[in-house]
C-alpha cells in the first residue's frame, strides 16, 4: 500500500516551498499557517514571512504589532501571537525536546516538525491523513506523511473522492464511497469571526477611538492579546 502511494507521490506530488527545507523554524511557520489556511493561500505568505524574518531570532525581535500586520488575511489571528511567542522561546532557549511546550504547537504540529525537520518516523495525523488511513484501513509510516497530505487534499477528498485517479484504487476497501458531510461552522461563529477580523484590520492601520469600534469584538480581541485598550483608544500591542 505505502509503496504504491510513494510511487504516485514521486510522479504527482506537489512542489511546495516548505518541502525544500529541513529548517525547523521554516517548517514551524509553514505548519502553523497550514493549520487553518489553504495551501494556495499559504505559499506566498510563507515566502514573504521567511524573507522578512528568516530566523527565530529575527522574528523574536519584531514587535507584536508588526507580526499581527504581517499575518493579516491568513485568519485565526491568535496563531500569529503564538508563533511569535514560540520564536521568542526558541531564540532564548533553543528547541525544546517536547515541541508541544511551544505556544500554538499541538501534537499534530509537533509531529510534523519532528518528521519534516528532524527526520523522525512519526506521522502527523491531520483530517486528511486520518481520512486516508480510515478509508484504506492501512497504517502508514512517517515516510508517507507528505504523500498522504497530497492524496487527502487532491484525490481522497471527503465528499466526492476521485477514486478513478487514486493510486490505491485497486487495494482500497472504501473505493467509491463518500464521507458524511462534516458539521459546518455555525453562522454565528462565522459572523463574529468576521466582526473581529474587521476590527483588527481597522486598528492595524492606526489606533482608533474605542467608540468607533465594535465593542464586543474589541473585548474579545483584547482577551486574546491581539489589541490593547488604553484611555479609550484601541491599538495593536507594542
Ligand atoms: N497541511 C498541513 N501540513 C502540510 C504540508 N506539509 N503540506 C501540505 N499540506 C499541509
Amino acid at each position: 500500500m505505502e509503496e504504491l502511494l510513494l510511487a504516485w507521490y514521486g510522479a504527482s506530488g506537489r512542489d511546495l516551498p516548505w518541502r525544500r527545507t529541513r529548517d525547523p523554524y521554516a517548517i514551524l511557520v509553514s505548519e502553523v499557517m497550514l493549520q487553518q489556511t489553504q495551501v494556495e493561500r499559504v505559499v506566498p505568505r510563507y515566502l514573504a514571512w521567511l524573507a522578512r524574518w528568516p530566523t527565530p531570532a529575527a522574528h523574536a525581535a519584531a514587535s507584536a504589532a508588526d507580526v499581527i500586520r504581517e499575518w493579516q488575511g491568513l485568519g485565526y489571528n491568535r496563531r500569529a501571537l503564538s508563533l511569535h511567542r514560540a520564536a521568542i522561546m526558541v531564540a532564548e532557549e533553543g528547541w525544546p525536546n517536547d515541541l508541544t511546550r511551544l505556544p500554538g504547537v499541538g501534537p499534530y504540529t509537533a509531529a510534523a516538525i519532528r518528521n519534516f525537520a528532524f527526520s523522525e518516523d512519526v506521522l502527523p495525523v491531520d483530517v486528511n491523513v486520518e481520512r486516508v488511513q480510515r478509508r484504506t484501513g492501512h497504517v502508514f509510516t512517517g515516510a508517507a506523511a507528505q504523500a498522504l497530505m497530497d492524496l487527502g487534499a487532491t484525490v481522497c477528498v471527503a465528499r466526492v473522492p476521485r477514486c478513478g485517479c487514486c493510486p490505491l484504487e485497486d487495494v482500497c476497501p472504501s473505493r467509491g464511497t463518500r464521507d458524511e458531510p462534516r458539521r459546518k461552522q455555525s453562522p454565528f461563529e462565522g459572523s463574529f469571526r468576521q466582526r473581529r477580523a474587521s476590527v483588527l484590520r481597522h486598528v492595524a492601520a492606526r489606533p482608533r477611538p474605542l467608540g468607533d469600534c465594535d465593542g464586543e469584538a474589541v473585548r474579545s480581541l483584547e482577551r486574546d492579546g491581539l489589541v490593547v485598550v488604553e484611555a479609550g483608544v484601541v491599538r495593536l500591542p507594542a
